[in-house]
């Protein structure tokens, strides 16, 4: 019965985690899914996180069906990070969000969602973006296509080129976006230059949809938003998924969240009613637990406060990181410049490195890395820096 049934390869990103896990070598480095690991190369809890939860189990509560659209408070939290509190974007009530099973479901919803409404929308990612983003548009029934974005000679963008393809693009075509901290390369676009896109966007009619993952990882809370801010000041209707599962190292908790941004309050309303049938035929509702966490965090200023300043140790502990990987590096490969390593942004390191390069780290070093040379820098620690560097400068000299 099944036997036409194709074989499915599994994931680069989820399959390279399962084969870490299962390699039994004592000096093996996992590099490779976009997790958070602290410098004992554990899975943090974070102190805010922990806090919430001693509120929900004390005493421990009966668990009803969340609203399809999730809790008030986890929406407006979402909103609050996305678009600043005072935002007169909400106090218009422009904006219809969400939550969601993590940053992946806010993508799904929100594409099903343009399918319906916007049949011939093609979707347009960066070259080359998260291999996710291409499939999940594509299961919502899209033809996906990229535009120019990595620029391996000078380890920037190829941002006129990038330009060049936004205006070649029809009126209601998705352009998927990354505000901050870009997956896989870790390259971000300048404000300057989000200015230029954004106003091709506007010019040509196109559909934003902006996918943040890791908000705080890159400058700041605000600065990593800073395109989302400007698209609202440019009066663009557009699309952000968010996710809180690196911010709340909350990855198995599923929370993200959708936001529409809506020309009035009246959209803006049809436009929340059609996120909770999608939902509703999809999954139902969103998950309890990492709801209330969130709601919880997110609205006692104290736990908020306390929570930024978590975000910013592990974005500090990053860059730390990064700085450390270059120091070696340069001082054994002599005269080879890795400055893009402190220049990237977030938790990935675009390296460089060929598949066949990663493929020796992995075989010989047990070293894992995405075999398009991506590293999740929020991997290495103080205990294996110095074995990374040695091993990445071993296969690079080769
Ligand atoms: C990643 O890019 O590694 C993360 O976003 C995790 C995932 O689901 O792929």
């Amino acid at each position: 019965m099944f036997a036409h049934v194709e074989h499915y390869a599994g994931d680069p990103i989820l399959g390279l985690m399962e084969k870490y896990n299962q390699d039994t070598r004592e000096n093996k480095v996992n590099l490779g899914i976009g997790i958070y690991y602290d410098d004992n190369g554990k899975l943090p809890v974070l102190p805010s996180v922990q806090q919430a939860e001693t509120q929900i189990f004390n005493p421990i509560k009966p668990r009803p069906y969340l609203p399809m659209d999730g809790l008030v408070g986890y929406r407006t939290a979402c909103q609050h990070l996305l678009f600043g509190k005072g935002a007169q974007v909400l106090a218009d009530k422009r904006v219809a969000t969400i939550a969601t099973l993590g940053g992946s479901g806010a993508l799904k919803v929100g594409a099903d969602f343009i399918h319906t409404w916007f049949k011939d929308a093609k979707c347009y990612v960066s070259k080359p973006t998260w291999g996710n983003h291409i499939s999940i548009f594509e299961g919502a029934g899209f033809e996906v296509a990229e535009y120019p974005y990595y620029d391996a000679a000078t380890n920037g963008v190829k941002f006129d080129e990038m330009v060049a393809c936004f205006k070649q693009l029809n009126a209601n075509d998705v352009v998927l976006l990354h505000p901050c901290c870009h997956n896989p390369t870790g390259i971000d676009l300048t404000p300057a230059q989000w200015d230029i896109v954004l106003d091709i966007v506007k010019e040509k009619q196109l559909i934003a949809f902006m996918d943040i993952a890791y908000q705080g990882f890159g400058e700041d809370m605000d600065a990593d938003v800073y395109a989302i801010r400007k698209a609202v000041e440019l009066e663009l209707s557009f699309f952000v998924s968010n996710s809180f599962s690196k911010n709340l190292s909350l990855y198995g908790e599923r929370v993200g969240g959708l936001s529409v941004v809506c020309p009035t309050a009246d959209e803006a309303k049809l436009v929340q009613g059609q996120l909770q049938f999608t939902v509703r035929r999809i999954y139902s509702s969103p998950p309890s637990h990492g709801g209330h966490v969130v709601d919880i965090v997110m609205n006692d200023d104290a736990l908020f406060t306390q929570w930024v300043g978590e975000v910013y140790e592990m974005r500090d502990r990053i860059r730390d990181m990064r700085q450390k990987l270059r120091d070696v590096l340069e001082q054994k490969i002599q005269g080879r410049s890795f400055e893009y390593i402190t220049t990237q942004k977030g938790m990935f390191s675009f390296t460089g490195l060929s598949p066949e390069q990663v493929a020796r780290l992995q075989s010989e070093f047990a070293i894992y890395m995405v075999s398009n040379g991506r590293m999740c820098v929020a991997g290495l620690n103080n205990s294996n820096i110095d074995y990374v560097a040695n091993a990445m400068a071993t296969v690079l000299a080769d």
